[in-house]
């Protein structure tokens, strides 16, 4: 059944769902999800995979075709490729992507390409195996074999998503320019959000402002303003005689709200307006109460009333929340 579209009271239109399958992830980014973080949902909270499916086919009935599942890490989520063969057969989903950090890509590469994943973005900030253990506890060589499996399988777009951060991985963002381009890669630097306590405050001794990096990879690279298509807030350029595309994702100094089109689904279910504000709306107990799809329609419609304008970054403020409960 056709219902009105979503429209948030700055009369923007929603048409993407960002849904975090699980909290839980097997890396500890130092902006994401610190060692020692244990706070985690409790189990019987978790949506089930039918409790998924029902939320996602009442929003491609409310006019949002764009799905990305996310995390913490979606591929630790048992049933993921049950997940997203559901949901890829839903009415009106017309693109299925996956946020990951590609430690178990190389087993899941194949079935979620078999099960409707068309495309897929991967957390990757250093190419120094000392360095990205570093940053997020892991083994980069994992992850490699796994970006390699995603490539042989033939996801397109591979979108590399590397946080940016000064004197920790800044030395080798033009080495990662290099790398996408061998390998028909994306590439988007990020700059730090103050999510969670984690250390990483909006003008920390790790932020930087991706102007400065823009500059500096023009001295090693010719760029061409370039667009892409995509559902996100990246700004892109192509670097002159190859096919790559990069694009600046500027959270903190050039923000984008104005045209944001997106919402989140934790794996507990609460809707989140905004990643980087509180507004939120607790789906599960009416999931679990009983309600029928036109309540759930109805109260989707009142959750967007709470949309926020935009996310307000800086020194005093930040969201309490961890990354890994909205998955970036
Ligand atoms: P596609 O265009 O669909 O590939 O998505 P995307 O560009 O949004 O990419 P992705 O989901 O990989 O997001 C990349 C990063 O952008 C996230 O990890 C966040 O750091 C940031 N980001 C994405 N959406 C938002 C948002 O709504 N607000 C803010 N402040 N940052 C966001
Ligand atoms: N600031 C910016 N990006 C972040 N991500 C996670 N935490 C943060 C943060 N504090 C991004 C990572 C990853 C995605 C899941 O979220 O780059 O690509
Ligand atoms: Fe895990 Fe991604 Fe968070 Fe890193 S950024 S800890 S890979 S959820």
């Amino acid at each position: 059944m056709i219902q009105p579209e979503l429209r948030d009271p700055f009369g923007r239109k929603i048409d993407y769902l960002r849904l975090s399958v699980t909290d839980r992830c097997d890396l500890r980014c130092v902006y994401c999800m610190p060692q020692g973080f244990d706070d985690y949902e409790a189990p019987d909270d978790w949506l089930t995979i039918d409790e998924i499916e029902r939320v996602v086919r009442i929003f491609g009935q409310l006019g949002v075709s764009r799905i990305r599942l996310t995390g913490g890490e979606p591929l630790v989520r048992k049933g993921i490729t049950e997940i997203t063969q559901r949901l890829s057969r839903l009415e009106g989903i017309d693109d299925l992507s996956l946020s990951t950090n590609c430690v178990s890509m190389a087993k899941f590469a194949q079935p979620l390409k078999d099960a409707g994943v068309s495309r897929i973005n991967v957390s990757l900030d250093s190419l120094n195996p000392e360095k990205f253990r570093k940053i997020t506890g892991g083994k980069l060589s994992k992850v490699l074999d796994g970006l390699m499996a995603a490539k042989e399988v033939g996801f397109a777009p591979i979108k590399i998503n590397a946080v940016a951060m000064k004197g920790v991985n800044d030395d080798e963002l033009g080495d990662m320019v290099e790398f996408c381009i061998e390998h028909g890669f994306t590439l988007r630097f990020i700059e730090t959000m103050p999510v969670g306590d984690t250390g990483c405050r909006a003008k920390d001794s790790h932020y930087l402002d991706l102007e400065v990096i823009r500059k500096q990879l023009e001295e090693r690279f010719e760029l061409i303003p370039s667009v892409m298509a995509g559902g996100g807030p990246a700004r892109y350029f192509k670097v002159k005689n190859t096919d790559l595309h990069f694009g600046f994702i500027t959270p903190i100094s050039q923000h984008f709200c104005e045209t944001c089109n997106r919402i989140r689904l934790s794996s507990d279910g609460t809707l989140y307006m905004c990643l980087g504000q509180e507004e939120k709306f607790e789906l599960r107990p009416l999931l679990r109460g009983g309600a029928s799809d036109d309540e759930l329609i109805d109260a989707i419609h009142y959750a967007l009333t709470l949309k926020p304008e935009r996310h307000e970054f800086n020194d005093d403020k930040q969201v309490v929340r961890f990354m890994n409960m909205t998955g970036g």
